[in-house]
């Protein structure tokens, strides 16, 4: 099947994959298989941009292929692959790294976070991450991106590089491709939708629940068994009020709204219809209700990624296959890119 909308998405490997990424991404991904053709990536390259246990990262490389897998897509008829075997990724964050500017980057948000007080000692690579990221978009002409709403400011970044690239070689562009608009590079757009685009820590409802959070029970992590999903949910934080009956009163309630966010994703609703029905309970009620939901929905992947890890061998060879089959849809793209820039090929 030949589609024209061409999806792209990416998940770091760097372990406790959570509910988060669950509901923020991966659902996303498993819902656009049905419309579009689909790259899904274990964005190994960006991990590294801070220190991995070499060890811990290749067996977090394969747990990431298994929550896919798990999660229900499916790798025959899409693509998952991981970024470090398509050279093409680095290839072309070299020549988008000389296209984005320094001031752009100096204003991403989440190299300040991750940086901290210590940005000298940061890797250069955490710097340009979001050139990379640009980089995964654009090598296969991407023009749909599902991703949590962190990644926001990232897609607009890609959005300028994008726009910035056709503009400086405009001519270059209408003369390899006769192409009389001059766009080489679409603008990829971000699919940031749904009642969970950004779920928060269990512990702290004004922190967005993370891999890195010090706190275990700040997450639900998608290998949680049963009682651990459950015994998470009847301790995360909330306050005293009984849940409002309209979407409104939800306001200047962080906790509250996180959980009925988290149950409508879950259970494929809008917080609205959540509180149609549970709009006056005490959350001595909800919470047993959400933990329900969460065990049936999350401990069945986890289970399913436990066995499929227990075949590394096959995971590898479905990220091999994945990988030829994106390089081929890389491979024309990158040249094309190279011959518009004017490198001797
Ligand atoms: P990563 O690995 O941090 O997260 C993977 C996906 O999960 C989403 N997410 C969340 N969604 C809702 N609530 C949360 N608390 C939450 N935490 C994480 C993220 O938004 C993301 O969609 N830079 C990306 C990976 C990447 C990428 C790409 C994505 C690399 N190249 C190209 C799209 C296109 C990242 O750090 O994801």
């Amino acid at each position: 099947m030949q589609h024209k909308e061409r999806v792209f998405s990416g998940v770091q490997p760097t372990g406790n994959l959570h509910l988060g990424n669950y509901l923020g991404a991966i659902t996303k991904f498993v819902a656009l298989q049905e419309s579009h053709e689909c790259l899904y990536c274990v964005v190994d390259l960006h991990a590294v941009t801070v220190w991995q246990d070499p060890k811990e990262l290749s067996h977090n490389i394969r747990e990431v292929t298994a929550a896919f897998i798990a999660s229900g897509i499916d790798p025959k008829a899409h693509i998952i692959f991981n970024q470090s075997q398509v050279a093409g990724h680095a290839e072309l964050s070299w020549i988008l790294n000389c296209v984005a500017r320094m001031g752009w980057l100096n204003r991403m948000t989440q190299f300040k976070e991750k940086a901290g007080k210590h940005k000298e000692n940061a890797s250069v690579g955490l710097f340009t991450y979001p050139v990379l990221m640009a980089a995964d978009i654009l090598l296969y002409h991407a023009t749909h991106v599902p991703v949590g709403e962190d990644q926001k400011q990232h897609l607009e970044l890609a959005r300028d590089i994008a726009q910035k690239f056709n503009v400086d070689f405009k001519e270059a562009i209408i003369a390899s491709s006769n192409k009389e608009d001059g766009l080489f590079f679409p603008q990829p757009e971000p699919l940031i939708q749904g009642p969970a685009t950004r779920v928060m820590s269990f512990r702290d409802g004004s922190k967005k629940m993370s891999k890195s959070d010090p706190s275990d029970l700040s997450r639900i992590t998608m290998t949680d068994d049963a009682d651990t999903i459950a015994k998470k949910i009847r301790k995360a934080k909330t306050d005293p009020e009984a849940l409002p009956s309209e979407e409104e009163g939800l306001k200047d309630r962080p906790e509250a709204a996180n959980l009925v966010g988290i149950f409508a994703a879950l259970n494929n609703q809008s917080k609205t219809d959540v509180l149609k029905e549970y709009g006056g309970a005490q959350f001595s009620t909800f919470k047993p209700a959400l933990a329900e939901l969460a065990v049936a929905k999350i401990s069945p992947i986890g289970n399913e990624m436990r066995r499929l890890m227990d075949a590394p061998d096959e995971l590898d060879s479905i990220l091999r296959d994945g990988a030829n089959r994106a390089n081929k849809i890389a491979e024309p793209i990158l040249q094309k890119t190279k011959e518009i820039v004017g490198f001797i090929q």
